[in-house]
């Protein structure tokens, strides 16, 4: 009796370690996806060279600066180093900076680090993110800090509560919730003179952003003549992975396409089909 039920509980404790073994993996495999996908972190997180390119031997070690009149930010080193990355932060420490843009002092996360857009972020998408970000080598390398020439706000909100994935199978909501992680309204809405999104004219484009190139506006992604209307998706596919345009020219590299490769076809599908339903607006929503 004593026997058996022993082995009960060994085969119990066994089963129980395979299953958090593959939770563990299925964390891991989501997180690595969306990293090296549509939330493409490392397009602000990974330093490049002075052509633009992404330097991805350095992952996301940081150091990328971001000029603009009301700041200077530069990017600071993400990977788990105890002295110059973020080592020592909780996953709970993390979660909270990346959702609620506070850091464990009591800080916040200024511009231009997309906080609004990733206070959408799922729950189990967000702890994904972190596995991934906790696995990767530590790189030691120290960054300058930002200088603000205006007030930060005070919170970005109420904390994030809970927040779950939508299901695949309901395209559209998924759709606008990958948009909403690999943040593209962030740059493709109008600004207004505050610097402040223009959601009524949410994906009409007009915004100036400093490229390696120099300025870029960026186009209006909703369906009118002026935006998508006229791309087929698959000319909309292959600007978004490869940055050629419909008219065979090359986009300015701002924009993540050496992750926005990775996306599934589903979720890139997912994605069309959400800017197809975006309300068309004039260039600039103007
Ligand atoms: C558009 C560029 C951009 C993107 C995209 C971006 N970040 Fe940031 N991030 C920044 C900048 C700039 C700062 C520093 C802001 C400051 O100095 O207040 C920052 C700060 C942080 C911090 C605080 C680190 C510290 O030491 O203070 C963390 C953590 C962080 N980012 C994680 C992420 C993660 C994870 C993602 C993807 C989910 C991400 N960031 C996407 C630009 C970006
Ligand atoms: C960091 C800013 C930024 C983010 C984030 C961003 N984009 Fe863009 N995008 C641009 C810029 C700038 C261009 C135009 C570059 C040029 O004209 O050389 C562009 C071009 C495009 C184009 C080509 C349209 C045209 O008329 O040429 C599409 C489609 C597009 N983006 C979709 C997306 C989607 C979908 C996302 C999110 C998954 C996204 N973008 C995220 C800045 C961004």
């Amino acid at each position: 009796m004593w026997k058996l039920l022993r082995l009960a509980a060994l085969i119990a404790m066994t089963m129980q370690t395979a299953t958090g073994w593959a939770q563990d993996s299925a964390l891991m495999v989501r997180g690595k996806y969306l990293m090296k996908s549509v939330v493409a972190c490392g397009n602000c997180h990974v330093a490049r060279s002075s052509k633009g390119e992404p330097l991805f031997s350095k992952g996301l070690s940081g150091g990328m600066l971001f000029e603009d009149p009301a700041f200077k930010a530069y990017a600071p080193n993400i990977t788990p180093d105890t002295k110059t990355g973020i080592g020592t932060w909780t996953d709970a420490q993390l979660g909270k900076a990346i959702r609620d843009g506070i850091r464990p002092d009591g800080s916040v996360i200024g511009p231009p680090m997309p906080i609004y857009f990733y206070r959408n972020l799922s729950d189990s998408d967000l702890a994904a993110i972190i596995a991934y970000l906790k696995a990767q080598p530590a790189v030691q390398n120290v960054v300058e800090k930002s200088t603000y020439h205006m007030p930060l706000p005070t919170s970005y909100g109420p904390p994030v509560g809970h927040v779950s994935t939508p299901a695949s199978t309901d395209t559209l909501l998924y759709g606008e919730y990958l948009s909403n992680i690999g943040h593209c309204m962030d740059c493709h809405t109008p600004r207004n003179n505050k610097g402040m999104l223009v959601l009524a004219k949410l994906g009409a484009g007009g915004q100036a952003i400093q490229g390696p190139g120099g300025e870029v506006i960026t186009p209006n992604l909703t369906p009118a003549p002026s935006g998508l209307k006229s791309w087929s998706d698959k000319e909309i596919d292959h600007a978004i992975r490869t940055g050629i345009s419909k008219d065979g020219s090359h986009l300015q590299p701002v924009m993540a396409f050496d992750w926005y490769k990775n996306i599934s076809n589903p979720d890139m599908a997912a994605i069309i089909a959400y800017l197809r339903a975006l309300k068309p607006e004039p260039f600039g929503g103007k």
